[in-house]
């Protein structure tokens, strides 16, 4: 049966057991967390597949009911949930986890649901098709490797949108990852594979359930980026 009590403090001592994770046991863990993810996720204050739709679509001037969206770490598949009110019908998701899969799949949005561990395995996607690549909490240490986004870029069609969040609290590895995730984005956009849209700060990401500090819970929130590039027309 899933709980569906955990409260933050649960969900602090939950998420810690997880801490210093490789990426095999990251989703193991994932596969443990996939039938009480949503709530336990709304629990943390989680908007970010809200405010990656808005951002999206703020700079974005297709037909939605024409795009094919690439949705990569779906997992549950929030982000399509919330694309598919706005008119968007054709995803492709992937994740590493079985167990996320399997919750996307119940949602029925999805034609194709297909398991890698980005990083380690290629991203199972066909080149150049994609109208639109979302990649939404799944870009921080620990979890899908910065150099991954080159594989998303090549999934994208000419003229195609990446859609990409960068979530971490602030710590070496976190300000590293960042550092060196964004070094990536602007050489790729120096070899001419894309160019820069728009990136927009997030204050509130998510709540930092890690933090055992006494502040309120207003000032507990990990901040985060949104990022938007278009694929080069050749
Ligand atoms: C925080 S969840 C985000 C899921 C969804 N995009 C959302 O916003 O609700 C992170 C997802 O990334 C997946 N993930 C983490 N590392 C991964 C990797 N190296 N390869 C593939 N999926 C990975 C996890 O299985 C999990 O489903």
């Amino acid at each position: 049966m899933s709980d569906s009590s955990r409260n933050l403090d649960d969900l602090s001592s939950f998420l810690k057991s997880c801490e210093g994770a490789d990426s095999k046991q990251r989703i193991k863990f994932y596969n443990s967390w996939a039938e009480t993810y949503e709530q336990d996720h709304i629990a943390m204050g989680y908007r970010v597949p809200h405010q990656a739709v808005a951002f999206l679509l703020e700079n974005f001037s297709g037909r939605p009911e024409e795009v094919q969206v690439l949705d990569v770490a779906c997992g549950t598949g929030l982000v399509a949930n919330l694309m598919v009110e706005l008119g968007f019908k054709h995803f492709v998701g992937v994740d590493g986890s079985q167990g996320m899969l399997d919750q996307a799949a119940k949602t029925g949005l999805y034609k194709e649901l297909k398991l890698a561990l980005l990083g380690t395995e290629p991203l199972p996607a066909q080149t150049g098709f994609f109208d639109v690549v979302m990649i939404i909490g799944a870009l921080r240490d620990g979890f899908v490797p910065f150099g991954v986004i080159r594989e998303l870029c090549l999934a994208a069609k000419p003229g195609g949108y990446v859609c990409m969040s960068r979530n971490g609290r602030e710590s070496e590895s976190g300000n590293q990852y960042k550092v060196s995730l964004e070094k990536e984005l602007l050489l790729m956009e120096e070899e001419g594979l894309w160019s820069h849209v728009i990136t927009k700060e997030i204050d509130r990401y998510m709540i930092d359930v890690y933090d055992d500090s006494d502040h309120v819970q207003s000032e507990r929130y990990i901040h985060g980026t949104m990022y938007l590039y278009r694929k080069a027309l050749q």
